[in-house]
């Protein structure tokens, strides 16, 4: 069967504009990503890796969930949490907030709660949502980490070609 792709992305556009969801783009992420950004784009690949997978997945819940799995609306380095204290404990905070502000279903719940597994060893994702969200999540902020790298290295690329076609 195949994925609504128009319903995928009429729920993520709607989700977009919702001013509580709006919020997200004051806390930043990895280099210069703000946290509204990065949720598109983790909703935006976990989609497309549901498609590149062939698995049939529920478009609203899938689009609910990667919104919403960063919602713990804080600035790490403000409140001087460690990496490994933020990566264990904001899929928590982030499922309570994201509760008082939605009505979650159980899987929504658990698309949150298990989107830093393996790290959260006894919260794994349960769906194929939530192990798509999961998926997702750990390549965008790779890429997230990786764009100063990448920037140097297109720069770097860019001179080695120019002076190959002066030679
Ligand atoms: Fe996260
Ligand atoms: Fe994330």
């Amino acid at each position: 069967m195949k994925n609504d792709k128009k319903l995928f992305y009429e729920e993520l556009n709607k989700l977009v504009m919702d001013s509580r969801i709006r919020r997200l783009s004051k806390y930043p992420q990895h280099n210069g990503s703000n946290t509204l950004t990065h949720c598109v784009q983790v909703a935006k690949r976990s989609f497309a890796l549901a498609e590149e997978f062939g698995w049939d997945i529920d478009e609203k819940e899938l689009a609910r969930g990667a919104m919403l799995h960063d919602y713990y609306q804080y600035d790490i380095k403000k409140e001087g949490f460690s990496a490994y204290h933020h990566g264990t404990s904001h899929p928590l905070t982030a499922m309570k907030k994201a509760q008082e502000d939605f009505d979650l279903t159980e899987k929504e719940r658990n698309i949150i709660r298990g989107h830093m597994w393996p790290l959260t060893l006894v919260h794994p994702p349960k769906s194929k949502e939530a192990i798509l969200v999961c998926l997702a999540d750990k390549d965008i902020a790779t890429r997230e980490f990786a764009r100063p790298e990448i920037r140097k290295a297109k720069k770097l690329a860019g001179k080695v070609l120019n002076r190959k076609s002066s030679q």
